[in-house]
């Protein structure tokens, strides 16, 4: 059976686009990405859809009420296209409870650290390197995770870490642990559709 999937972006895209290939190349099996959401327009995220013929949407905070309002109608489309797993890939936007209960279970996120360290409030995007640089950490590395109401408090699925070396700056820690980040997160979305037990 082919597993419905829901990529939520807000940058690059460069998860969304590992996605893609580890599908085509069968890494990730009895998956299709039905849906990408965007937190905004003109990403290059939103480009990487369009070239993969992938469907995309963007919801944008700032035309809402409020942040729960935004996720019901997203909801509302997910349940529509019979989304079975939703995958966060670099979005930005914190979900509200409407969307984590919706999807419980069924929602993972990629952080850039090895959790519990360099994560939660504040922790995104080049901060979580900054941070792990200015300690002197010698290690870090990507967390996959399935997602609670907590901001990177759930259920860790896979992790592998990145050594820093020395002379490492913020941004090329980032650039070794992004290469992790492209194994790490397709073996994570075939290991829940496929492998674990259900
Ligand atoms: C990645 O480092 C991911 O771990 C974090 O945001 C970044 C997204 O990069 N949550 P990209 O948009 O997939 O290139």
């Amino acid at each position: 059976m082919l597993n419905n999937i829901a990529v939520f972006v807000s940058g690059g895209g460069s998860n969304l686009g590992a996605l893609i290939d580890a599908i085509s190349s069968g890494i990730i099996k009895n998956a299709h990405i039905k849906l990408v959401v965007a937190s905004k327009q003109g990403i290059f995220a939103l480009k990487r859809a369009e070239n993969a013929a992938i469907e995309s949407a963007v919801y944008e905070k700032s035309k809402y009420e409020s942040n729960s309002q935004m996720f019901e109608e997203i909801i509302k489309v997910l349940k529509e296209k019979e989304i079975d797993l939703i995958v966060l890939a670099g979005y930005l936007n914190i979900l509200t409870p409407n969307i984590v209960q919706a999807f419980s279970g069924r929602i993972i996120n990629i952080h850039p650290s090895l959790i519990p360290s360099y994560c939660g409030d504040g922790f995104y995007g080049m901060r979580v390197h900054e941070a792990a640089i200015a300690d002197g950490a010698k290690i870090s590395g990507a967390t996959v995770h399935f997602v609670d109401e907590g901001t990177d408090t759930g259920e860790i699925i896979m992790q592998k870490e990145v050594a820093i070396q020395e002379g490492d700056t913020a941004e090329t820690l980032q650039k070794r642990v992004l290469e992790v980040e492209h194994k790490l997160l397709p073996l994570a979305v075939d290991y829940i559709l496929n492998r674990r037990d259900k």
